[in-house]
């Protein structure tokens, strides 16, 4: 049997990592700066990550949501602490898309509307209103398409108002960073409106922080710069360092009813005993305050490499834009540096570390990029 052809690979095959390394089946150790997509947030195979699952697997790795399961209370109560959010309820899932999906089904239950609002250039996953929602009509079929959504302009508070005055719109939705669209961080004035007028027109805001949360901004969420308070938080991604897992954080203003959200594997013992590693390895470690420090000295390094159009970003969430394409640079850093990355569009290069990356990582990645830079 084939596999359905929908990803364009790379001809590299890891067989083992360690931290903010990854090694290939020929045993070439490539740093990982892209944690394979914002996800690996804690570093691979932390000892603390890999015998928390393990020894819960040898225990009991999965029953159904129709028993009690005190972990998922546990991962609520760690993560409301660690978070701040601890007065919000959570809803447990599998993906991002999912768990922005359920976002937007609770949006609509809560307030009795159907119509969402999204920006320019936004990504919010691939399922129905996932993608609807999603700017790349390339990835929208014909099924998606009979949501009722609105797409705005990045920022554009007016246009917003208009959207929302007649009052139809159960929920605004904008990432805490825009990731895949190229790192670009909404300001705390526009959130703060924002806020302000989902309020007016009794309208949910959903803060996306799939690959923005967790801890990669330097805050637990990156809305978290900002002086709002959302509706509705979505996560996956860094929350499992890579076992998948989703998560909604809900206000408690909306109520839950029996049945009205629900999935099989969501909220799992393995899935638990994955986000409750996470949680309790960045607080060990401190590896908030370590993205912050670490993310201050990336971008003091990048501000003073020639060639380059604009850094944006914040703790270890950052693009690099050139005027040309950045592929070739990407190939150089990726097969003669072992240094993977990330890209958005054909001239962003896009970073996505582990908390866990340390300035000898960033003076090797450094010293590679102004040497690809020269070359390019
Ligand atoms: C901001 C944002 N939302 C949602 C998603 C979808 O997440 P998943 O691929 O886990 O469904 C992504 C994935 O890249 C994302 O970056």
């Amino acid at each position: 049997m084939n596999l359905f052809d929908v990803y364009s690979l790379f001809d590299i095959t890891p067989v083992k990592a360690q931290n903010c390394y990854v090694w290939d089946d020929q045993g070439n150790k490539y740093l990982d700066l892209y944690g394979g997509h914002a996800v690996i947030s804690v570093g691979h195979s932390h000892p603390h990550y890999v015998d928390r699952i393990s020894s819960q697997l040898n225990n009991i790795g999965f029953y159904s949501n129709s028993v009690q399961n005190p972990m998922q209370q546990e991962l609520a109560d760690k993560l409301g602490q660690l978070s701040g959010m601890d007065d919000y309820q959570l809803f447990l899932c599998n993906s991002g898309a999912e768990a922005n999906e359920n976002a937007l089904k609770l949006a609509s239950f809560h307030t009795g509307r159907s119509k969402i609002v999204a920006f320019e250039r936004g990504f919010h996953g691939r399922t129905s209103g996932a993608v609807a929602i999603t700017d790349n009509p390339k990835i929208v079929a014909p099924f998606n398409e009979s949501h009722d959504i609105q797409i705005v302009p990045w920022q554009d508070i007016d246009a917003v108002e208009k959207s929302l005055s007649g009052n139809t719109v159960a929920a605004v939705i904008i990432e805490g960073i825009q990731g895949i669209g190229g790192i670009h961080i909404p300001s705390n004035e526009f959130l703060v409106e924002l806020h302000r007028v989902c309020k007016k027109y009794n309208t949910l805001l959903i803060l996306d922080e799939i690959q923005s949360g967790y801890g990669r901004s330097g805050q637990f969420f990156a809305f978290q710069y900002s002086d709002i308070r959302p509706d509705i938080v979505t996560m996956a991604k860094g929350m499992g360092n890579g076992f998948p897992i989703g998560g909604v954080l809900i206000s408690p203003e909306i109520k839950a009813a029996k049945g009205m959200l629900g999935t099989t594997f969501g909220g799992n013992y393995l899935a638990c005993a994955a986000g409750l590693a996470v949680l309790e390895i960045i607080q060990q470690e401190g590896l908030l305050e370590k993205v912050n420090k670490s993310g201050k000295y990336l971008l003091s390094k990048l501000s003073v490499i020639p060639d380059i159009k604009e850094v944006r970003g914040v703790g270890l969430m950052v693009a690099i834009e050139k005027n040309e394409n950045i592929a070739l640079i990407r190939k150089e850093l990726l097969l003669k540096n072992y240094i993977f990355t990330g890209v958005s569009g054909t001239c962003t290069m896009r970073l996505l570390p582990p908390m866990t990356l340390d300035e000898s990582h960033i003076d090797y990645f450094i010293s590679s990029l102004e040497a690809s830079v020269d070359s390019g």
